[in-house]
C-alpha cells in the first residue's frame, strides 16, 4: 500500500548554462514539476520544488575558449537569461540558485569527502590523451577524429554525431586536439570511481522490486541498464573548470560534472533552509521526486541513488517521473542547429502568453513517447480551444451578469434536473483531475480541467439566458448563478496548469483564495457579491504570426544548410586557352515569359549588342519571367542554337547553384553595356 508522506521534495533537472532553454525543457521537466508542485501547493500540502543552473562541465569551457571569454562569463551569462524566463513562464521554484555557488562547492566537496573516507570510491590509473602543447589532458569533448565506424572525419572523442555510435576517446582514427589541433599523446592518470557494480545487487531489488509503479519509459530502461551489468563510473576529470578533489592527489583535478550536478539539488535545498534541510533530504517521512527528461534517467535512477545510497544518510527517490523527448515541426530540438523555440525569444513575440505555451505544450507533453510541436498546431488549440471554450464560457458568463444583474451575483432559485446533472458532473472534475495528477498524467489532467469549461459552455448553450430572459428572470438568475460558480472554480482547477489565466480568472468574481478542496464547490461566490469588469482571458492567434514563426524555422533551416554545405570537388586542371573558346558577355533582359507546357523552362528575349537573341534557360521555378526583365544577365554568346519545345536557344545564361539546388542567374554588380565581354 502507498506510503502516507509528510512533504514532498520536488527537484528539477538543473539545465546547463551554456545557452538558453527552450520549449524542450519547458515540457520535459519545468511544467510537469510546477503544475505538480502547484497543485500540492493548493491541496495545503508541504512542499518545495528545488532548481538551478548546472554550470560546470566541458561544453561549457569549449564556448568560453570559442568566444575568448571565461567559463564563469559563460554561465553568468545564461544563468540570468534561464533565470529570468523561468521566471516569467510562471515556473514556481522556491530556490534557482546555480552550481558555482559557494554553498554548492562545498556541499559537493564535502559529499565527496563523506564517500571518500568511507572508501567508497576505488581509484584507477589509465591512459589519456594528453595535449603535450597546451600543457593539459583532453576531455573526450576536446579530441576530434575519424570515427571508425561511420568514417565521418569530425568525430568526437565521446561521440560520433553523424551516425550517433557512442565512442571512447582512444576509438578515434586519427586523434587531434581540438586546443591546439595538434596530435595528443597517451599519459597516465588516476581518477576516482564508484563501483557501481558494488551496488548493482540493491538497484536491482530497489528499482525492480520495489518501483514497479514507475512510469514504463523510466522502469524499462533502468532495468536495461542493470540488465546489462553495471561497471565502476570515474566521478573525477582532469579539468580546470569545477568543483576540485578535495583529497590528497586531486590536484588540478575536479570532479566530473555529473557527480556534482545532482548534489547542487541538496546545496540549493542547504541555501533555501540552512537551519533546516536536513529534514527534507534525511527523513523517511520525504517522499523525494526527480522531475527529469529521459536522457538523464541513468543518472538520476542508478548513479545518484548510488551516492546517496554510499553515503547512507540520505533518502532515495520515490519517483523519477521522466519525459521523452519534444521534437519541433518534426526535427529533433538542436541547440547547436538553433532548431528550438527559445523561451527568452517567446515571451518577447509572444508577450503575455506564458499561459498559452504552457497550455500546448501540456495538452501535447511527451510523456509516454516523443512528441512534435508544431506551430500550427499551437494556433489551433490557442483558437479553438482556450479562445472558444475556455474564454469564451467565462466571457459570457461575466457579460451576461453585467447585462442582467448589474455585475453582481445573483441568486440560485430552484434547480431543475438539467441543473443538477450539470452540477453533478462538474463536481466529478475534481476527482478526475486528482486521480491524473496524482499519477504524473498531466496531459489528461488538463483535458479533464478543461472538461469543466466544455462543461460550462454546454450548460450557457442548452439554458439560453438570453432568450429566457424575455420571459423568466428568476430562471435566468439561477444559471447564471451556476455559471459564475463554474466560473470561480475554473479559477481554482487552472491555478496548477495557467496560473496567469487562474488569478484572473479568480480577479473577475474577487474570489481571495484558491483552495482545491474547495474545488466543485456551487456555492463559491455569495449571490449580491460584486464582480469584476470582465476583460478577454485569450485573444486569437492570427495566421500571419504563426506564419512568421515557421518562416523563421525555415531560415534556420537554410541557414544549416548553407553551413553544412560541402562543394563540389574542384574538377580537373584545364587550359587557359580552353578557357578563352568559351564567348561569355553581358545582355540585358528585353523580355520574359513561362514557356508554355513547360514547367521550369523561361524564354528570354536578350539584347546581346548584336542585334538580339532569344535564350531559354531552365529557371522557371525560381523567377518570376517580370522579375527579370530589365536585369543583366551572364550568357554563353557561342553555342550551336538549339531547341528546347520548339523554340531556337541561342545561348546558355549562367547561373550559380545554391546548396538547396536553387539557382541565381549571375549579373555583372554594375550596370555594362549589352553585349561586352566577360573574362
Ligand atoms: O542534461 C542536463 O541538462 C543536465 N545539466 C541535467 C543535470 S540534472 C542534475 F543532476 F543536476
Ligand atoms: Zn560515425
Amino acid at each position: 500500500m502507498d506510503k502516507k508522506f509528510k512533504r514532498t521534495l520536488v527537484t528539477t533537472a538543473l539545465p546547463y548554462a551554456n545557452g538558453p532553454v527552450h520549449i524542450g525543457h519547458l515540457a520535459g521537466v519545468y511544467v510537469p514539476a510546477d503544475i505538480y508542485t502547484r497543485y500540492l501547493r493548493l491541496k495545503g500540502e508541504e512542499v518545495i520544488m528545488i532548481g538551478g543552473s548546472d554550470e560546470h562541465g566541458v561544453p561549457i569551457t569549449i564556448k568560453a575558449k570559442a568566444e575568448g571569454i571565461t567559463p564563469q562569463d559563460v554561465v553568468d551569462r545564461y544563468h540570468t537569461i534561464i533565470k529570468d524566463s523561468f521566471e516569467e513562464f510562471g515556473i514556481s521554484f522556491d530556490v534557482y540558485s546555480r552550481t558555482t555557488s559557494q554553498i554548492h562547492k562545498e556541499t559537493a566537496s564535502e559529499f565527496f569527502k563523506i564517500l571518500h573516507e568511507k572508501g567508497e570510491f576505488i581509484e584507477k590509473e589509465s591512459e589519456q590523451y594528453y595535449d603535450e602543447q597546451a600543457n593539459q589532458f583532453l576531455a573526450d569533448r576536446y579530441i576530434t577524429g575519424t570515427c571508425p565506424h561511420c568514417k565521418n572525419e569530425k568525430a568526437y572523442g565521446d561521440q560520433c554525431e553523424a551516425c550517433g555510435t557512442s565512442l571512447n576517446a582512444t576509438d578515434l582514427i586519427n586523434p587531434k586536439s581540438a586546443i591546439t589541433g595538434n596530435v595528443p599523446v597517451l599519459r597516465k592518470t588516476t581518477h576516482w570511481y564508484l563501483p557501481l557494480d558494488k551496488h548493482e545487487q540493491f538497484l536491482r531489488e530497489w528499482i525492480l522490486d520495489g518501483h514497479k509503479e514507475w512510469k514504463s519509459n523510466v522502469y524499462g530502461q533502468c532495468k536495461s541498464w542493470l540488465d546489462m551489468g553495471l561497471q565502476p563510473r570515474a566521478v573525477s576529470r582532469d579539468l580546470d573548470w569545477g568543483v576540485p578533489v578535495p583529497v590528497e592527489g586531486g590536484e588540478g583535478k575536479v570532479l566530473y560534472v555529473w557527480f556534482d550536478a545532482p548534489i547542487g539539488y541538496i546545496s540549493n535545498t542547504k541555501e533555501l533552509l540552512p537551519d533546516s534541510w536536513e529534514k527534507w533530504w534525511k527523513d523517511e517521512d520525504t517522499r523525494l521526486l526527480h522531475f527529469i527528461g529521459k536522457d538523464n534517467i541513468v543518472f538520476h535512477c542508478i548513479v545518484f541513488p548510488a551516492m546517496l545510497k554510499a553515503d547512507g544518510s540520505y533518502i532515495l527517490p520515490e519517483n523519477v517521473p521522466a519525459n521523452e523527448f519534444l521534437n519541433l515541426e518534426g526535427d529533433k530540438i538542436s541547440t547547436s542547429r538553433n532548431w528550438a523555440v527559445w523561451l527568452h525569444e517567446y515571451l518577447k513575440e509572444f508577450p503575455d502568453k506564458q499561459d498559452v505555451l504552457r497550455y500546448v505544450l501540456t495538452a501535447n507533453a511527451p510523456e509516454t513517447k516523443d512528441n512534435d510541436f508544431t506551430w500550427k498546431d499551437f494556433q489551433a488549440r490557442n483558437n479553438n480551444e482556450l479562445v472558444a471554450i475556455l474564454g469564451n464560457f467565462v466571457n459570457r458568463a461575466m457579460v451576461l451578469t453585467q447585462k442582467y444583474f448589474d455585475g453582481k451575483v445573483p441568486a440560485c432559485n430552484e434547480l431543475t434536473q438539467y441543473d443538477k446533472d450539470t452540477i453533478a458532473d462538474f463536481e466529478n472534475v475534481k476527482a478526475q483531475v486528482e486521480h491524473y495528477l496524482d499519477q504524473f498524467r498531466f496531459r489528461d489532467a488538463l483535458k479533464e480541467a478543461m472538461n469543466l469549461a466544455r462543461i460550462g459552455n454546454k450548460y450557457l448553450a442548452d439554458t439560453e439566458p438570453w432568450k429566457v430572459a424575455k420571459t423568466d428572470m428568476n430562471r435566468v438568475s439561477t444559471i447564471l448563478n451556476l455559471s459564475l460558480q463554474i466560473v470561480a472554480n475554473l479559477g481554482i482547477a487552472f491555478e496548477p496548469f495557467l496560473p496567469f489565466a487562474a488569478a484572473k480568472i479568480r480577479g473577475f468574481v474577487n474570489l481571495d483564495h484558491s483552495n482545491w478542496d474547495e474545488l466543485g464547490n456551487i456555492n463559491l461566490l455569495e449571490a449580491g457579491k460584486e464582480l469584476s469588469k470582465p476583460e478577454l482571458l485569450f485573444e486569437k492567434i492570427e495566421d500571419s504570426e504563426i506564419e512568421a514563426q515557421i518562416k523563421k524555422l525555415e531560415d534556420t533551416k537554410k541557414a544549416n544548410e548553407l553551413k553544412e554545405y560541402q562543394p563540389a570537388a574542384v574538377k580537373e586542371d584545364t587550359s587557359f586557352d580552353d578557357f578563352m573558346k568559351m564567348d561569355i558577355r553581358v545582355g540585358t533582359v528585353l523580355e520574359c515569359s513561362k514557356v508554355p507546357k513547360a514547367d521550369k523552362l523561361l524564354q528570354f528575349k536578350i539584347d546581346d549588342g548584336m542585334g538580339g537573341r532569344t535564350i531559354v534557360s531552365g529557371i522557371a521555378k525560381y523567377y518570376k519571367p517580370e522579375d527579370l526583365v530589365g536585369k543583366q544577365v551572364c550568357f554563353i554568346a557561342n553555342f550551336p542554337p538549339r531547341k528546347l519545345k520548339g523554340i531556337e536557344s541561342q545561348g546558355m545564361i549562367l547561373s550559380a547553384e545554391d546548396a538547396d539546388g536553387r539557382l541565381v542567374v549571375i549579373s555583372p554588380s554594375d550596370l555594362v553595356k549589352a553585349g561586352c565581354s566577360v573574362g
